[in-house]
């Protein structure tokens, strides 16, 4: 099932890829600064609700109410990862971004993290549902780090501006 997913999504980017070889739009719509406008917007999305998450999670008392919409946030949007990112919307566009080159030159492993971010905010999400909070906890440190693992790869460190 997920791999079948995963092929998907490499299938299309490889669509968005070669509509965008023909000089046209890609598929999400979206190419160069505004691609990395519209990514940069929904990443700060998913940040917010994962802030969100961790700040319910250290009032000692979680709220499955409030966890919930929050991962369900992340599972949407992460699943739109693979099309914010159309081959041209990095530093080509002259605006400021850490997206970093080995993002088109290593699809498929920027595939791989972006799926893994999928399957931990699905997982969130369900252990939100049992209401058990002592496993909302790890699940959603699981989430965070799926987070982490393409930002350490793919996301240029901070830098003075
Ligand atoms: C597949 C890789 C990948 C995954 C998965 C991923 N990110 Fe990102 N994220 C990036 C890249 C690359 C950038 C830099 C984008 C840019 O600057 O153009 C970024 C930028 C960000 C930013 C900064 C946005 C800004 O411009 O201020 C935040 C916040 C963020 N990500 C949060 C998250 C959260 C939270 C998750 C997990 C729920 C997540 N990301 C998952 C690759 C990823």
């Amino acid at each position: 099932m997920a791999v079948i997913h995963r092929n998907g999504l490499l299938r299309t980017l490889t669509t968005a890829g070669a509509v965008l070889a023909a000089g046209a739009v890609v598929a999400a719509g979206l190419t160069g600064a505004d691609a990395l406008k519209d990514r940069q917007a929904h990443m700060k999305e998913m940040g917010k609700a994962s802030k969100a998450i961790a700040d319910e999670l250290k009032t000692g008392k979680a709220d499955p109410a409030v966890i919930k919409p929050n991962a369900d946030k992340i599972a949407t949007n992460s699943k739109n990862i693979p099309t914010w990112f159309p081959k041209g919307s990095g530093p080509e566009t002259g605006l400021k971004t850490k997206a970093l080159p080995i993002i088109w030159t290593d699809p498929e492993e920027f595939q791989t993290k972006a799926h893994n971010v999928q399957v931990a905010a699905a997982n969130l999400d369900a252990v939100a549902d049992t209401g058990d909070m002592a496993k909302v906890g790890p699940a959603a440190k699981e989430l965070g780090q799926a987070c982490h693992s393409c930002h350490e790869k793919f996301q240029a460190k901070e830098k003075d501006d």
